[in-house]
């Protein structure tokens, strides 16, 4: 935790801004330059608290506030900067996922690592931020742990339950030797693959609790959701699967994968039984493609300089802010920063 009364950055604190946190500190805009000390505790607060955050202690506060905090996987820049405004509006915590495929297209996890870290910093952004490796192998999560991640996801639920519990009882050691958060999966979350969709796999609440047990953060537990768009004969989330799990599993902040797509009421209603975080990819995939085709197709990059990136990606960067905000809303972590 920071050491600094007035910071939340991962104390969880009250104060919401660096102006909070300097009025808390005794240092009054209106009295016109800082003197030496007050600019000091501004560097401090600039180097110190403008850091990203593990997902523990906002996962905690979501489980028990009744609310989940979001994970928005990003692609590039756009994706990235969009989320952090957003969440920074909406003074809501917010979790990075990166999928190994975005981390490899970002040109590796230290790239993506350094990127966060620095628009995290240059934006100022004051809310709790978490960079997340989603589905991670266990190469993955090891590399993420290097690259300066601050939590990873291993994903063993392809392994028997033995070879999943050893490689995750190592991964929790070294996550934790590093204050990273760690999450681990049970029971495989479907999703479309080459045009075949798989339905996701029911968790058995058993591995759950066996997996649960090994010092993990957080668990990723299939009931029926899937990646990607749910097919329209989908049957739903499984919440008996979901009650049970819960019941086997200690109160341990449960999460949901495949977030695109699930109608609202049964988000919340997985949220009443456990769930704190929230996975959502491919709906700002399609609300970013949405925005850029309707551009595209107005002839706007015909007009003037708008075949400048600048402006022919800002319609579908504002369309992932209005998806994000949409979701924080949904899930109930505005104003939970
Ligand atoms: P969607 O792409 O279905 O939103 O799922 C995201 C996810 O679960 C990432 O792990």
């Amino acid at each position: 935790p920071c050491v600094l009364s007035g910071c939340d950055k991962s104390t969880s604190s009250t104060a919401k801004k660096p102006v909070d946190f300097l009025s808390k500190s005794g240092y009054n805009r209106l009295d016109g330059a800082p003197d030496i000390g007050t600019s000091l505790l501004i560097t401090f607060y600039v180097e110190v608290c403008s850091m990203l955050v593990n997902a523990t202690n906002m996962l905690l506060k979501a489980r028990d506030g009744h609310y989940a905090v979001g994970q928005f996987n990003i692609n590039n820049l756009e994706w990235t900067k969009s989320i952090l405004l957003t969440a920074q509006e909406m003074n809501s915590p917010v979790i990075l996922g990166v999928s190994e495929g975005a981390g490899k297209y970002m040109t590796g996890f230290k790239t993506v690592a350094a990127m966060v870290k620095a628009m995290d910093e240059s934006l100022g952004i004051t809310v709790p931020v978490a960079l997340h490796l989603d589905h991670g192998t266990y190469e993955g999560a090891k590399a993420c742990v290097a690259a300066g991640f601050t939590s990873i996801m291993f994903d063993g639920s392809h392994y028997a339950i033995d070879e999943n519990v050893a490689k995750t009882t190592e991964l929790v050691a070294l996550a934790h030797d590093h204050g990273l958060s760690i999450e681990a999966e049970v029971g495989s979350i479907g999703g479309e693959e080459d045009g075949v969709i798989g339905m996701g796999e029911v968790a058995d609440p058993a591995e759950c609790a066996k997996i649960a047990s090994l010092g993990i953060d957080f668990l990723a537990a299939g009931i029926g959701n899937i990646h990607g768009k749910y097919p329209a004969n989908w049957k739903g989330l499984d919440f008996v699967a979901l009650d049970k799990i819960h019941n086997a599993t200690d109160n341990i902040p449960l999460v949901l994968h495949g977030g695109t797509g699930i109608p609202d009421e049964m988000i919340k209603k997985a949220i009443s039984l456990g769930v704190s975080k929230i996975n959502v990819n491919t709906e700002c995939q399609l609300s970013f493609a949405d925005a850029t085709r309707k551009y595209i197709e107005a002839g706007k990059d015909l007009e003037g300089k708008g075949f400048d990136p600048r402006k022919l990606l800002a319609p579908g960067a504002e369309a992932i802010k209005a998806t994000v905000r949409e979701k924080i809303e949904l899930f109930g972590s505005a104003n939970k920063a």
